[in-house]
Parts: C-alpha cells; sequence; structure tokens
C-alpha cells in the first residue's frame, strides 16, 4: 500500500510537496522569533503623519519639515539596563536639524526630570556631524560633551547604546564606549539612579543653537529631513509600580554584576583613542564656564 501511494509521485510532485514543508517551516520558525513589531515598543509622541515605516515594519523614519518634527517613546520604564538602536542620520546640507536619541524619567521638560542624551547635530554639506552627549539630574545637565565620529553616520547604521547600572553610565558608538560618567556612591551626588526612564527618540529643528552655535540657519528648501531608525534592543530591568523586583541588586543581570561596572581592558584602549582623537568639547575642561568645576569631574572614568 505504502510504496503504491509513494511510487506514482512524480519527482515535480515531490519537488513541490518538498517546497510546502519547507515553506511551512519557515513560516513557522520565522513566527517563533518573529521581530517585535513597533506598536510592541513604542508610542508616537507627536506629529504621526511625519512617522513612516518601510514596507516589513522594521524601520522607522521621522521626518522634519517646517511645520514640524517626530518623536516616538518606549510603552514602559526601565532602571539600569542595556539600550541600543541603529540610526541613520538625515544626510546632505542639515544644518540645525537635531536627532536626538536619548533617555528621559518623564514626557516633558519637566523641572525634576533626569536624562540622558545623545544628540546629533547636524551640519553644512560635506562637514561632519557631531554627537552630543548630556547628563541631567533633577532638572540640572549642562554636562555636555561633545565629540566627532569616525564614520559619517548619515551613510549606513550605527549602532548607539548606553549602559547604566548604579555604577557608571556609558554611552557607546557602535560598541566603542565613547563617554564614561561614574558614580561616586554618595548621597545626593549627581547621577541619576532613582527613577525609571523612557526612552525616546526625535527628530527637530534647533537652529537657534545646534550648528555653529545658531549661526547655520534650517534650509528649508532642502526639506524633509529624515532619520531612520531600527534594531532596538533592551535588556534591563523594567519598571513595575511600586518597585520591580530586578530593581534590588541581587546581580541576577549582567548590566548590574562587577565587569559592568567600570570598561574592560579592550573597552580602555578603545576609550583612550576616542579621548585623544575625537573630543570636541568637555565640560569638564571648561573653567571659563565652570571656574570651580562639577564635582563629577574628579571622578576616574578608568576606576
Ligand atoms: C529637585 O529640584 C527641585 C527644584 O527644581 C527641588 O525643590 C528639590 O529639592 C530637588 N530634589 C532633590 C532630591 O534634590
Ligand atoms: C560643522 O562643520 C564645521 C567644519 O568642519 C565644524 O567646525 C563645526 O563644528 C560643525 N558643527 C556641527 C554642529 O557639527
Amino acid at each position: 500500500m505504502e510504496s503504491k501511494m509513494v511510487s506514482p509521485l512524480k519527482p515535480t510532485i515531490l519537488l513541490f510537496i518538498a517546497s510546502l514543508v519547507a515553506a511551512a517551516y519557515l513560516t513557522s520558525s520565522e513566527a517563533a522569533d518573529s521581530k517585535p513589531s513597533f506598536e510592541d515598543n513604542f508610542d508616537i509622541m507627536w506629529s504621526e503623519d511625519h512617522f513612516t515605516t518601510s514596507e516589513d515594519g522594521q524601520i522607522w523614519h521621522l521626518s522634519l519639515d517646517k511645520e514640524t518634527g517626530c518623536g516616538f517613546q518606549t510603552k514602559q520604564r526601565y532602571r539600569f539596563g542595556w539600550f541600543s538602536m541603529k540610526l541613520k542620520l538625515v544626510g546632505g546640507d542639515s544644518a540645525g536639524v537635531v536627532t536626538a536619541y536619548y533617555m528621559c524619567t518623564e514626557n516633558g521638560a519637566g523641572p525634576e526630570r533626569d536624562e540622558l542624551d545623545f544628540e546629533f547635530l547636524g551640519n553644512r554639506s560635506g562637514q561632519p556631524y557631531l554627537i552630543q552627549t548630556n547628563v541631567y539630574k533633577n532638572g540640572t545637565g549642562g554636562r555636555e560633551m561633545r565629540h566627532m565620529l569616525w564614520f559619517d553616520p548619515t551613510e549606513d547604521f550605527h549602532t548607539y547604546s548606553i549602559l547604566w547600572n548604579n555604577h557608571q553610565i556609558v554611552f557607546f558608538v557602535d560598541k566603542v564606549p565613547v563617554r564614561v560618567f561614574k558614580n561616586n556612591g554618595e548621597e545626593n551626588s549627581f547621577f541619576p539612579n532613582e527613577k525609571p526612564m523612557y526612552l525616546f527618540s526625535s527628530i527637530w529643528n534647533a537652529d537657534d543653537w545646534a550648528t555653529r552655535g545658531g549661526l547655520e540657519k534650517t534650509d528649508w528648501k532642502k526639506a524633509p529631513f529624515v532619520s531612520s531608525y531600527k534594531d532596538f534592543n533592551v535588556d534591563a530591568c523594567q519598571w513595575e509600580d511600586p518597585y520591580p523586583a530586578c530593581v534590588s541588586t541581587t546581580a541576577k543581570n549582567w548590566w548590574d554584576q562587577y565587569d559592568a561596572w567600570h570598561l574592560s581592558d579592550d573597552q580602555k584602549l578603545d576609550y583612550a583613542w576616542v579621548q585623544r582623537n575625537l573630543v570636541i568639547y568637555d565640560y569638564c575642561k571648561d573653567t571659563e564656564r565652570y571656574p570651580t568645576l562639577p564635582w563629577e569631574c574628579s571622578l576616574s572614568p578608568w576606576d
């Protein structure tokens, strides 16, 4: 019986069946590790009509025109962890345009917010983007650093990440630590570690300050300006009121463990290279602005 059933099948039919089986298998395995959709993780903050996605929904585009910019934020808040996203920035003449990727304890610029910022400052064609990072605690910022990048961030996607635990905040570009912000462990230090944060991305016009201190204005003839995002990756303690179990530092999570409290030897080499070659501005060196430097400037990033 069995052999009779099989034998009449022609090779072409067998192939057809094989491909059906393969297709079914692919579909189920894709479903099993299918990527989360935008809506799983994020909400649009403003101007839904300036937000588009690629056909498969995995690349997200924010656009800025004369009317408005656009932004999105995570649905969840987190306290401590690893936060990562790939960004491709507005190309060409983007003076005055700021693409931001940041974490903040609230949706707004409230007087008691904590915040960790990556801001990408656009420039005239052929002139390099700068990245600015900043840290806010309880509404106070002024902790800017500016770096050049070692690549053109408008040509390809690159990964921008933040490691945040109770010992340090590290800003990474493609796994290279470009900035280390340390906690000295004292209460009331300038280190955001109490409040959970959302993660945000946005694009807006900042031609009053962004490029050469506001001298370079946004050229609206070049609008719309579009920045693209993909591969959001969060490995963190998701906040639940009143206090999620993962916050009490049981050191179960790699981002809270000893190895994540300081740079590794390899990271130190990369960090030293960045410090030597790419730093344009460091508030800890700006004694005109800070005749008495903020206390955290005395903490060593090498510890
Ligand atoms: C945070 O800042 C507000 C003023 O903006 C102040 O009243 C409050 O005491 C500050 N909180 C802490 C913990 O420093
Ligand atoms: C724009 O490019 C010029 C020339 O390289 C540079 O001096 C300036 O700092 C850049 N400005 C920004 C905001 O990137």
